[in-house]
């Protein structure tokens, strides 16, 4: 634990991939980092935390595809997105960048060619699975087939999910390409290799070395080692959002090779606009770099990144902090059973400070899964930060502001009080040192209980009838005990520790403002800061579909398709005009007074010459032969639509975001998210379709 106040410090956190949304999992990782960085801050290290959104590799370029814009447009709208939610979680990045950037691309080149001149890169043919009608190669992701080893169907290119074996994409049995289904062929494609298997000593000697690294985390790496490590493939085939290697026409890096490097190229962006050396953070033996990452990217982190590291000359990390995964009420976060939320939905009810909390209240440096359960966290919010923490600040500034006319004179000289307090104090110095918060938290809240017998014990609403100044003495010890409490906890409570400080009249207090000298002093008007959870609050989803009972009045023919109908139907306080593709499988008859059900918010499109006002749902089966409508039998036409615990939204929806939805048929239901679609009278059926899309 070297706590010299000199060296530099860069921190990082793991890229976010710039396909999707933030969810409470990933906040695990960028609450850890931040705790630690304002600790360093504020106990005066010259420290900078740089991060990135990691913008390149294949669902980027594919999803992109699919939502018809490119992939330049996907990855703006998702930083700002991230960048929002960083905010509102009051993750304090000094620099939060992108991997799409010249300085990424700079030094993605500079390590790749530097590697190449070493002779630590090479080329070498091998053999890709190909699709001729989406004319690209297959990534892992896109293929699927049957396992090679145990034959299962429908597994994906890298992993079979049923016998966990691991092999190439060119091994599956009956491969088919996700995207349009087709069988592929297999191709030969020349590609880059970096010699990994160069470097077992030179990583072996580094762990050894390293002090810092968690011990069980060097084991696994030290077992991958022995095992024997296999070169790395670093390039990718086109199409790939990505940066193209030198000299090529259509192959690009892998997107794990310049990801890393974006810690370098946040840091030389940061440097740039703040008149700093890049150099000094990433090629000086005195700057220690700490990056946190989850568990899942360990043997990235542990092996390919230093060994690139010690091949390109740059210095390895003084440590690698690695985090495990966040469970929900005790399982792993799945949409289906709808505990996956993202971090925007978890704000729409939930206050960040208090996630900031829970989690702190959990995280040591440690890979041992957290859980975030919600009965456990009502509890800590109002039994911890509520109860303890906020009422005694609450309790001292408002009997100092009712009395004493909010002033501090002097400070009672208990002595022991104090002496306890202190060693606390160096306690949590340690813990946050030592990033084990679940210390630091008991400690400070240790600290508040201190406070709060101490207060209690004197019955000072008694005792100022006998002794007013004794009182007042009393009450300037706490309100110094409350000071250091707003200190202490700034780490963890950003906002809740500078409003406290605002209310005592002080601010941007820094760690070696813990004292016990605060006097003549007059305080501001006190406020309470916390309030408790209610029960049963739980995370309100936004369904974003507004789904309606439709009754069938008129139907018809399509002038000019002869796949489509156009139907007058009627929602009850309105009629509308669709048009549907269904004229293979239902007859006029068969649909003339049926009750469907109709998305209602949908953009209004013209469908051969005819406006569709809204899209009516049906289900299909897998081999996509067989299409049955939505239907319910108790409810009337106008009747909402929607799932439990959700809110229908009403904003009208494009039909690229309404195609990214997910619902399914499930034993003849229409699920979403795990849950089945239900009106007040009727859960809906889907016809036809036990199980299917
Ligand atoms: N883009 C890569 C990292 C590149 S670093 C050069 C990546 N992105 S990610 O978005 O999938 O994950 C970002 C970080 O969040 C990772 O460290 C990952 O371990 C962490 N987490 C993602 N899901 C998580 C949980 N459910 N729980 C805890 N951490 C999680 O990996
Ligand atoms: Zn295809």
């Amino acid at each position: 634990m070297a706590q010299s106040k000199k060296n530099k410090i860069l921190v990082t956190s793991a890229l976010p991939y710039a396909n999707g949304s933030l969810h409470c999992g990933h906040m695990v990782e960028y609450i850890q980092t931040d705790i630690f960085v304002r600790f360093l801050r504020l106990i005066g290290e010259d420290i900078i935390y740089v991060c990135a959104d990691d913008a390149h590799g294949a669902p980027i370029e594919i999803k992109a595809a699919e939502l018809g814009i490119k992939p330049e447009q996907l990855i703006a709208d998702v930083y700002k997105e991230h960048v929002q939610d960083f905010k509102d979680f009051l993750v304090s990045f000094d620099n939060y960048y992108t991997t799409n950037s010249g300085e990424n691309k700079h030094y993605s080149d500079l390590i790749f060619e530097k590697l190449k001149k070493k002779n630590l890169i090479y080329t070498k043919d091998i053999e890709v699975t190909y699709c001729e009608n989406c004319k690209r190669t297959l990534p892992d992701r896109y293929v699927k087939g049957k396992c090679p080893k145990c034959g299962a169907a429908d597994q994906y290119g890298d992993v079979c999910e049923n016998c966990n074996a691991v092999y190439k994409t060119i091994d599956l049995v009956d491969p088919y390409c996700v995207v349009c289904k087709n069988k592929p062929v297999r191709k030969t494609s020349k590609h880059y290799f970096f010699k990994l298997s160069k470097f077992s000593k030179k990583l072996e000697s580094w762990l050894n070395k390293n002090k810092n690294l968690q011990p069980e985390i060097k084991n696994f790496v030290f077992n991958w080692i022995k095992n024997g490590l296999e070169d790395w493939n670093i390039s990718r085939d086109g199409p790939y959002f990505g940066f193209k290697i030198p000299g090529e026409e259509d192959k690009y890096y892998y997107v794990w090779l310049d990801a890393p490097i974006g810690y370098i190229a946040s840091t030389d962006n940061y440097c740039k606009k703040h008149n700093l050396k890049t150099e000094d953070y990433w090629q000086n033996k005195d700057t220690r770099i700490y990056h946190f990452i989850g568990k899942d990217i360990i043997y990235f982190h542990f092996l390919f990144w230093p060994a690139m590291l010690i091949g390109a000359g740059f210095e390895l990390p003084y440590d690698i902090v690695v985090h495990g995964f966040l469970t929900v009420n005790g399982e792993k976060m799945s949409k289906s059973r709808g505990t996956f939320f993202t971090a925007r939905e978890f704000l729409q009810s939930h206050n960040a400070e208090h996630l900031r909390f829970y989690y702190s209240s959990l995280l040591s440096k440690t890979m041992s899964d957290i859980d975030l359960n919600f009965e456990d966290f009502r509890k800590k919010i109002n039994n911890e930060l509520a109860a303890n923490i906020g009422n005694f600040c609450y309790r001292v500034l408002s009997f100092l502001n009712k009395n004493f006319d909010g002033q501090v004179k002097d400070i009672d000289q208990n002595k022991q009080l104090i002496s306890e307090i202190n060693k606390k104090i160096k306690e949590i110095e340690k813990n946050y040192y030592e990033l084990n918060f679940i210390e630091a938290v008991k400690n400070i809240l240790h600290i508040s209980s201190f406070g709060n017998k101490y207060f209690q014990a004197n019955e000072p609403w008694k005792l100022i009838k006998e002794d007013k100044e004794k009182v007042h003495k009393i009450l300037g010890l706490s309100v110094n005990i409350v000071k250091n409490l707003s200190i202490l906890i700034q780490p963890i409570l950003p906002n809740f520790s500078s409003q406290l400080q605002k209310q005592l009249n002080l601010e941007n207090l820094k760690w070696d403002d813990i004292d016990f000298k605060l006097k003549n002093h007059k305080i501001g008007k006190e406020e309470i800061l916390i309030t408790k959870m209610e029960e049963k609050e739980e995370i309100k989803k936004e369904f974003p579909l507004n789904l309606k009972v439709a009754k069938i009045i008129a139907i018809r023919e399509h002038p000019n398709a002869d796949k489509l109908y156009v139907m007058q139907i009627d929602l009850g306080n309105e009629r509308r005009q669709l048009v549907a593709g269904i004229r293979q499988h239902y007859s006029l008859d068969e649909l003339k007074n049926k009750k469907i059900i109709v998305v209602t918010n949908l953009k209004h499109a013209k469908l051969r010459g005819i406006e569709s006002q809204g899209m009516l749902l049906a289900g299909v089966t897998e081999n996509e032969e067989t299409i049955g409508l939505l239907t319910v039998d108790k409810s009337e036409a106008g009747d909402k639509v929607y799932l439990d615990g959700y809110e229908n939204l009403t904003e009208e929806l494009s039909f690229e975001e309404f195609l990214k939805l997910d619902i399914r048929a499930k034993n003849g239901h229409a699920i979403f998210e795990g849950k089945e679609l239900k009106t007040d009278k009727d859960i809906v059926r889907v016809e036809k379709v036990r199980d299917g899309a």
